[in-house]
């Protein structure tokens, strides 16, 4: 049976078969743009403390990724001592252009300390992300992951992509087309995290 008809209407298997996939799993397939836009509007609906919406998001394709991974490899030849960086780097980013579908630049808004605080703001966001990682569920092949690397913390990053002082990037999520979806995970059991 489909995986996708696994989890019809099965919230703890949506929950507990959400995995991460990586570009090195991705088939280079280009996803549909209904998809991304299910995953942003579903993004949408997380909890967000007096409503004050303060996620942004930027989707970027096609050309627009490989000019971001560009942008990603030159930052990290600019912050990372050079006895320390690797040639792998390169290989790694330069075979995601072959891999990506969308990219989806995961941004916080922090402008009004007094009505919510800056980490409820980024509490909003997660559970945004959250949302876009289990609606991938109800698509038999789009997969994806949260990524915090790719220069997120980079002052480079944030002025490549337009941001404000009051913008805070949280990373990307990254999306491609696969085969087959893993479900797998050895997780440690939920009862050896109760206090
Ligand atoms: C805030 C956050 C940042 C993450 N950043 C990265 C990252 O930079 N690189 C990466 O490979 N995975 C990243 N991940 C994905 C985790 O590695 C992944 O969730 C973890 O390995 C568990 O796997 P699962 O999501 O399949 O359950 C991130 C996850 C979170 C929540």
């Amino acid at each position: 049976m489909q995986l996708s008809k696994i989890m019809e209407n099965n919230i703890n298997k949506i929950i507990q078969f959400r995995r991460s996939h990586y570009p090195s799993e991705f088939s280079g397939k280009i996803l549909d743009n209904s998809i991304i836009q299910t995953l942003v509007q579903n993004a949408h609906w997380a909890p967000n403390h007096t409503l004050n919406y303060p996620w942004r998001f930027k989707i970027l394709e096609g050309q627009q990724i490989i000019n971001w991974l560009d942008k990603a490899l030159e930052i990290y030849k600019i912050e990372t001592p050079i006895e320390l960086q690797k040639e792998s780097k390169t290989q790694k980013l330069t075979h995601f252009k072959t891999k990506i579908s969308h990219v989806i630049a995961i941004v916080c808004v922090q402008e009004n300390a007094v009505k919510s605080k800056a980490i409820e703001n980024i509490c909003a966001v997660a559970c945004g992300i959250q949302n876009m990682y289990l609606s991938l569920s109800q698509f038999e092949n789009a997969v994806g992951y949260w990524s915090t690397g790719l220069g997120t913390y980079s002052k480079h990053m944030h002025s490549y992509l337009n941001l404000t002082e009051n913008q805070q990037l949280m990373g990307f999520f990254i999306l491609g087309e696969i085969e087959n979806k893993r479900t797998e995970s050895n997780r440690k059991s939920y009862s050896d995290f109760l206090l």
